[in-house]
């Protein structure tokens, strides 16, 4: 029986659990995933599990996605670059940590078919989605990055490795196609987003990484100014794809009855 896992804290709502179990048992594995809450001192033990073979796979969440870094034997190229990590597995007797958030954000986008080529980006937020968020948008070729986040000095961090982005001051609109919340103003539903939208025309694409609420403020008032808009739904169940098949060599389903298991 293989042993999967998501660590997080907190962790009760994470929806990983249901997903990737469904998965399992549509392609018939021998397999169960649990959710586990920690804390960050138990990190360590937790990781050497994997090294002795005692758990298949790990899904990282908040807060931990970067302070399991020091536990791991090797990054992917993914995860060295966002200091990010959300998918831990064996592989030749070493522990490697990558990031699918990268893929999941990527195919959501071309879910979407909305011609993200040329186009300029804003990203609210600088917290740990956000490397994530750059890597895709660089590999699928968008002309240019702004960052806004309420503390700048966040901002300024992304920018030593990202030399590319541009900081805009919390509070401004500057000329953009598509906006991406990043951060988690809106996982309540008292918060809003404060945005000039006498600067917005229809044209711009809204995006937002939550997808539960499935519609945040920042989506239904764009949805009102007439904009398109698309949550984090797809972004989650393509990372989460991502994880499935490197543990277990299978490609799982993205259809409808997985879209609806998440409502
Ligand atoms: P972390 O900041 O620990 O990486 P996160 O959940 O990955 O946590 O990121 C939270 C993001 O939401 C950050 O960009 C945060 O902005 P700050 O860096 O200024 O904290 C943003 N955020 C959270 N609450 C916010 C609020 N009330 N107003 C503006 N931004 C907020």
């Amino acid at each position: 029986m293989k042993k999967f896992l998501v660590i997080g804290n907190p962790i009760e709502h994470s929806l990983s659990p249901k997903l990737h179990n469904y998965w399992i048992k549509s392609n018939n594995l021998k397999a169960v995933y649990d959710k586990k809450k920690l804390e960050i001192s138990e990190l360590e033990n937790l990781i050497k599990e994997v090294k002795e073979k005692k758990i298949d796979g790990i899904n990282v969440t908040v807060p931990f996605k970067n302070s399991v870094i020091p536990f791991l034997d090797k990054l992917s190229n993914e995860a060295q670059k966002t200091q990010s990590v959300n998918t831990i597995y064996l592989r030749d007797g070493m522990v490697i940590g990558h990031n699918t958030d990268i893929e999941g954000f990527e195919l959501a986008i071309k879910n979407t078919n909305y011609d993200i080529v040329g186009k300029n980006i804003l990203i609210l937020g600088a917290g740990g989605v956000s490397p994530s968020i750059i890597v895709a948008l660089n590999n699928m070729n968008v002309k240019k990055i702004f960052i806004s986040n309420r503390t700048q000095s966040k901002a300024e961090n992304l920018k030593k490795t990202f030399n590319e982005i541009e900081i805009i001051e919390w509070g401004t609109t500057p000329d953009f196609d598509m906006v991406i919340n990043a951060t988690s103003l809106g996982l309540k539903k008292n918060e809003n987003i404060i945005l000039d939208y006498s600067k917005i025309s229809s044209e711009q694409f809204f995006y937002d990484v939550i997808y539960n609420p499935s519609e945040t403020n920042f989506l239904q008032s764009a949805r009102k100014n007439g904009n398109r808009t698309e949550n984090g739904k797809k972004m989650f169940l393509y990372q989460a794809q991502a994880s499935f098949k490197i543990w277990n060599n299978l490609d799982p389903q993205v259809d409808e009855k997985v879209m609806e298991l998440l409502n």
